[in-house]
């Protein structure tokens, strides 16, 4: 009899045994299925979550885009319940795809129409972020294209050095300058058939331009450079004497400053029609062709608010024919492709 009883207490004591393990591994799931998941849904969390991460998803409400989280593209287990959280957190129930993004930055911003437009633009920088945030902007559409250009201060602060280490590619604007003294070391005076008298250009930038000046003679339009490399001491001239009789707003949108003038870069040529006939048909020539040699339009129209200066459909600059390419084909000022891809790199 004694022995009946305790055979029976070691049964019971096994099977309790068994059901706290059972429990215990699936507690995270009995939560889960207090909560409300369904046991597809369960199924899926089990695929790509840890027993830890399940337990801490229980905590938060029901989420029921379990399926758009886990499936989408850059969706990043270790990043699982930050995902839960910021959607619970910030109620995001229709936009799971830019808040898995926003969590992928370790943002810290709610969630928000602006901050959603900031994070899918194709040019996003994340070490930007509160920049953006920060700019006060209501088309939202420009805010991380005129950060990137550093359009958030005012033109002529926050400047520094150009860096002289991009080489071609080197950036000369209203944030980023030249010594007084920075003379290009290839310097080489422009032929009297390509230019008119007075003008030199990098020995890269000349070749290019002889080049693409003998492709437009032969579609019938002779080109002439009219200003090439100016020294930091010509360019000041040029701003003063326009300031002067214009006054500094109008000098500043059409000639930069000495030392921000990228002619000094000698990588910038100003290029006219010799014949002065049909000037329009040379500029839309040079805007069409010109990356096939290495140019880009450097200050295009509608890209004022950008490049900090009127369009000037006779300002061309040496990049490159494969950054040429880009520029062009993505439809973007020099200032943005730099930002993105040359900057800090
Ligand atoms: N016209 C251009 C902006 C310059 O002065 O460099
Ligand atoms: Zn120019």
């Amino acid at each position: 009899m004694k022995k009946k009883k305790a055979k029976k207490a070691i049964l019971l004591i096994v099977v309790a045994i068994l059901l706290s393990i059972v429990i215990f591994f699936n507690f995270g799931n009995i939560c889960l299925l207090i909560k409300g998941y369904g046991l597809n849904e369960l199924n899926k969390l089990n695929s790509v979550l840890s027993y830890s991460q399940l337990i801490q998803i229980s905590k938060n409400d029901y989420c029921d885009n379990i399926e758009l989280i886990i499936d989408d593209e850059n969706f990043c287990a270790d990043n699982a319940v930050e995902y839960f959280n910021y959607i619970s957190n910030n109620s995001v129930n229709d936009d799971i795809k830019t808040a898995i993004k926003i969590v992928n930055y370790g943002i810290d911003y709610p969630y928000s129409q602006k901050l959603a437009t900031i994070v899918n633009d194709p040019y996003y920088i994340n070490d930007l972020i509160d920049r953006y945030i920060n700019y006060d902007c209501q088309d939202y559409q420009q805010i991380v294209q005129s950060v990137n250009c550093s359009i958030d201060y005012p033109y002529y602060t926050n400047t520094k050095p150009a860096d002289l280490s991009k080489q071609q590619l080197v950036l000369v604007n209203k944030y980023n300058y030249l010594d007084p003294n920075y003379v290009p070391d290839d310097l080489v005076s422009v032929d009297l058939y390509h230019s008119y008298s007075g003008n030199s250009l990098e020995r890269v930038a000349l070749d290019n331009y002889i080049e693409m000046h003998s492709a437009a003679l032969n579609d019938g339009i002779q080109l002439i450079l009219f200003s090439g490399y100016r020294t930091y001491q010509l360019q000041n001239e040029l701003w003063t004497t326009r300031s002067e009789s214009k006054g500094i707003e109008y000098a500043d949108e059409y000639t930069a400053r000495a030392g921000y003038s990228e002619h000094q870069t000698g990588l910038a040529l100003d290029i006219t029609r010799y014949d002065s006939d049909d000037i329009q048909q040379a500029y839309d020539w040079l805007e069409n062709n010109s990356y096939k040699f290495g140019f880009i339009l450097r200050y295009p129209k509608d890209k004022e608010n950008i490049t900090g200066y009127s369009y000037e459909p006779w300002h061309f600059r040496y990049v490159g024919t494969q950054v040429a390419y880009q520029i062009y084909q993505e439809g973007i000022t020099f200032d943005e492709y730099y930002a993105y891809y040359i900057a800090d790199k």
